[in-house]
């Protein structure tokens, strides 16, 4: 099976990834780290040299390579999800989780590392704020078609990977 972490930036996708991945002994794949590799660019480069349109598309085609893959854990870009047709490819290949924060906790996270973000690179905290109370609404369209959402919000680490663990565990009943 393959887990996605879908979510806004800032949700923690990677850092949840690679701990739950570690706990259960399967492969991590961030997927923006990927898409570095097969480019040999990083994000805000590509971004910067090719377009967006560019990277969206190269998104779809390493979803779909991973797509067919078994016991990894994947962190998907923030975008991801709410291109047409990968929710739906990422909902068939396996467990699909929400990561779930308010704007102010992902602002928070979000204030640690701007510049590789092309998306909100030179913003201020109040324009940061502002794009994610106006974006986080038309993308949880997308991110609530996930099979299961994990509310973060003032969660440990400790409480998440042990909610994660338990979907992927009892996926079969749950699901
Ligand atoms: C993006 C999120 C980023 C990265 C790119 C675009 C987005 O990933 O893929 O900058 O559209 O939200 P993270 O969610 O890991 O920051």
């Amino acid at each position: 099976m393959v887990v996605f972490l879908i979510g806004f930036m800032g949700s923690g996708k990677s850092t949840i990834g690679r701990a739950l991945a570690a706990k259960l002994g399967w492969k991590f794949i961030d997927m923006d780290a990927e898409i570095e590799k097969q480019c040999a660019m990083t994000v805000a480069e590509i971004f910067d040299t090719h377009g967006e349109p560019f990277f969206r598309k190269k998104e779809r085609e390493v979803l779909e390579q991973l797509a067919g893959s078994d016991k990894i854990i994947v962190a998907t870009g923030g975008g991801v999800a709410v291109q047409e047709g990968n929710m739906e490819i990422m909902n068939k290949a396996g467990l699909t989780i929400y990561l779930m924060l308010t704007p102010r906790n992902l602002l928070k996270r979000v204030e640690r590392s701007p510049d590789k973000r092309p998306l909100v690179r030179g913003k201020s905290s109040e324009e940061l704020l502002a794009f994610i109370e106006e974006r986080l609404p038309e993308r949880e369209e997308y991110y609530r078609r996930a099979k299961a959402t994990i509310d973060c919000d003032g969660a440990g680490m400790e409480y998440l990977l042990q909610h994660a663990e338990n979907l992927i565990i009892n996926y079969d009943t749950i699901f």
